[in-house]
């Protein structure tokens, strides 16, 4: 596998394997900035102990994306969620400069990609509280599914490759995301989160739509009427808002007909 060629603003770490992209990430992190600045991204081929969200597993064997950004944005912490959507959305974009013209790539609330309505990349955001309201890193843990995919997740996964990208590797897909990734956080920076909230619901499912959101004990039903502006997903639930800020989204599935 060829080294992957980054912008200049990247610190590459490449490994065969770790236990988890973000563990290392954050071992890494607490070095300090000087050792371990901003930009820092570890990729490894595979893991060992690869995580998702919520305490679940992340499959990762060889073949797939695994990587891990440290971040130390001069931001409060209550805004370090912004840039789960920002790299959503570079994951989006990476996917649609890379697929087959017709492709259907949307995200999901609150960091997922889906293509043909199928999970193909998660997003794993974690941060260490600094001085003040400040963090002293953040780490954006990515993983796309690019050869492999897991079989009975709660939410139907798929690969690049199922999807008619048998051509792409996981370099290239780290090298595009990459670059999608560093003109998103710099619309970012420069003008904040609206710019970055409007893009995503532009490529969101399900807006407007009835949903399901699982939470830790309990499952709400409604329809998904916006994201706000510190990114929660907003619920009307037969007239009454209910602001969410984690679960897992659903879809009802389709009503049949009599045809
Ligand atoms: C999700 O549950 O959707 C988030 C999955 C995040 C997986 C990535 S793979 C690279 C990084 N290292 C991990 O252990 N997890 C994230």
């Amino acid at each position: 596998m060829r080294t992957p060629r980054l912008p200049g603003v990247y610190t590459l770490v490449a490994l065969e394997e770790v236990d988890s992209t973000n563990a290392e990430a954050r071992r890494l992190a607490q070095k300090g900035e000087a050792e371990t600045p901003d930009g820092t991204l570890v990729w490894a081929k595979r893991q060992a102990a690869g995580r998702g969200r919520r305490g679940r597993t992340w499959e990762s064997p060889e073949g797939n994306l695994y990587c891990s950004l440290v971040l130390r944005p001069e931001c409060p912490v209550a805004r370090a969620a912004e840039l789960g959507f920002v790299a959503a959305l570079a994951v989006y974009d990476t996917i649609a400069s890379l697929a087959e013209p017709g492709t259907n790539a949307n995200v999901k609330w609150p960091n997922d990609v889906l293509i043909h309505d199928r999970k193909v990349a998660g997003i794993l955001l974690e941060t260490e509280s600094g001085v003040g309201d400040v963090p002293e890193w953040l780490i954006l843990g990515i993983g796309v599914n690019v050869l492999h995919f897991p079989e009975g997740t709660p939410y139907p996964a798929t690969s690049l490759k199922a999807e008619g990208m048998a051509d792409v590797d996981v370099v290239a897909v780290l090298e595009t995301f990459s670059r999608h990734f560093v003109s998103w956080a710099t619309r970012w920076l420069e003008d904040g989160f609206e710019p970055i909230r409007a893009a995503w619901v532009w490529r969101v499912k399900g807006i407007g739509q009835p949903i399901e959101v699982r939470l830790e004990s309990e499952a709400l039903k409604g329809i998904f009427k916006e994201l706000d502006a510190q990114g929660a997903l907003i619920l009307d639930q037969n007239g009454k808002t209910r602001r969410v800020t984690a679960g897992d989204v659903f879809f009802p599935a389709p009503a049949k007909g009599n045809a």
